[in-house]
């Protein structure tokens, strides 16, 4: 694992965004795994000043999110979809057509992660995948449990990812009990990871993650075993760490 300490937020969402601005210059047709919640939405500011600079294009550009909230339709607020339109694709030359999330609309939850899966493998996998992490540790909606789960599957999320949720809803009853999300293989799949973090908050799970054992109660752990994976963090996430300078 690369450790990347950032001093702030800024600094943290400059490095990441570059590292993604990087995969396209080298290959304006690759593939990009995307992530939702609140630590990415910088990088994809800066995503967009370098599209908006003349920097790069996401013309040819294909992605595919980690995950989606099952039984929210495509324009609820709170959908990834609906994110990452709001945060990304609106303000790019992104064809809609090469954007992917998982079809939470979809109530047939094992044709939905199949679909999803065989999506990924045709596109030729991913190229770079960015995450963040959960306070519990996960990564995608992959949470804490006894294994680590391959495949695109169902997950019924867990109380603390339920109640760091609900600040974006308007009340906890409202936050999806279930979503669907990319399993660890296809994210271990990906040539690079680049994954954030920032906060005091982040600092057990970031710390579990780059000096724990490999547990599937921290899914991030496994990311010790890809070849390629580089922690954008800020000093706060990175806090906990005895092995970061
Ligand atoms: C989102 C995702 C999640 C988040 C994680 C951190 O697509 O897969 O794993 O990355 O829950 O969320 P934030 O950034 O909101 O703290």
């Amino acid at each position: 694992m690369r450790i990347v300490s950032c001093k702030d937020y800024a600094e943290m969402s400059r490095v990441a965004g570059n590292l993604m601005a990087a995969e396209i210059i080298k290959n304006p047709s690759c593939v990009l795994g995307l992530a939702t919640g609140s630590t990415p939405i910088g990088a994809y500011e800066h995503l967009v000043e370098l599209y908006k600079s003349g920097d790069i294009s996401f013309k040819d550009v294909k992605t595919y999110n980690l995950d989606e909230y099952r039984g929210l339709a495509h324009d609820h607020d709170q959908s990834y979809h609906y994110f990452m339109n709001e945060n990304l694709f609106k303000h790019v030359d992104i064809d809609m057509k090469n954007t992917h999330v998982p079809d939470g609309s979809n109530p047939d939850a094992e044709a939905a992660c199949a679909e999803y899966d065989k999506m990924v493998e045709e596109a030729g996998g991913v190229a770079l995948q960015l995450l963040g992490i959960g306070n519990n540790g996960h990564i995608g909606f992959n949470e804490p449990g006894s294994v680590f789960v391959g495949p695109t599957h169902c997950v019924d999320l867990t109380e603390s990812t339920i109640v760091a949720n609900s600040r974006l809803f308007e009340r906890i009853e409202d936050v999806p009990r279930q979503a669907y999300t990319m399993g660890i293989k296809t994210i271990m799949s990906a040539k690079r990871v680049v994954i954030v973090a920032n906060g005091e908050a982040k600092a057990e799970a970031v710390k579990a993650m780059i000096e724990g054992p490999i547990d599937p109660m921290c899914q991030a752990s496994i990311l010790q075993l890809h070849p390629d994976v580089v922690v954008v963090c800020d000093e706060a996430a990175l806090s906990l760490c005895s092995s970061v300078k």
